[in-house]
């Protein structure tokens, strides 16, 4: 039995990237036939009501500026009422270049957990910090992903992230 039925996946992607990952998750997440998970971006304005009947939440979002959040994905940190954001139980994920930024890679991850830290949300495991391309980083995400919810990945059982 999963420990959440219902995960939202909000990211901020401005080439694509993280919202790819996001797309990948929700696809594996919904192939469980107790969990329905959906995908938003942090810009859209619809993200406030569904943050109102959700508990398991995944946020992600790519780094930029040498260590913070993608644009649309800091406006929403800088936005949201703190009330929606300290009952809920997170994962963090996000994407950046450990070549290009090794000082910065996935600083954006690390602001996300103080910003959730700092509202008094639940941050559930560790951050997950990935550099390239999410089509061919599909089995880390939907590792994540369904650690996250507490089943195991059928697809590898030997892949599993500690
Ligand atoms: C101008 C620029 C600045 C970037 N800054 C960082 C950074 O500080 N740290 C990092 O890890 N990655 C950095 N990146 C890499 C992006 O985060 C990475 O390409 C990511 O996959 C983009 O995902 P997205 O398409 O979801 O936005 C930067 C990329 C560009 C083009």
């Amino acid at each position: 039995m999963p420990i959440y039925n219902q995960v939202l996946i909000i990211y901020g992607s401005e080439t694509g990237n993280t919202e790819r990952a996001a797309e990948i998750m929700s696809h594996v997440l919904n192939q469980h036939d107790e969990i329905t998970a959906e995908t938003i971006s942090a810009a859209d304005l619809r993200v406030e009501e569904k943050l109102k009947n959700a508990t398991a939440v995944l946020m992600g979002a790519s780094t930029w500026d040498h260590g913070l959040p993608q644009d649309d994905f800091k406006l929403f940190m800088e936005e949201v009422p703190q009330a929606l954001i300290e009952p809920l139980e997170v994962g963090i994920f996000g994407f950046g270049d450990p070549d290009g930024f090794p000082e910065a890679f996935c600083g954006a991850t690390d602001e996300i957990r103080r910003w959730l830290k700092a509202a008094n949300a639940t941050v559930v495991g560790d951050n997950l910090r990935l550099g390239g391309d999410a089509d061919e980083l599909r089995q880390d995400l939907e590792t994540f992903a369904l650690k996250f919810v507490g089943v195991s990945n059928d697809l590898d059982p030997t892949h599993v992230i500690n």
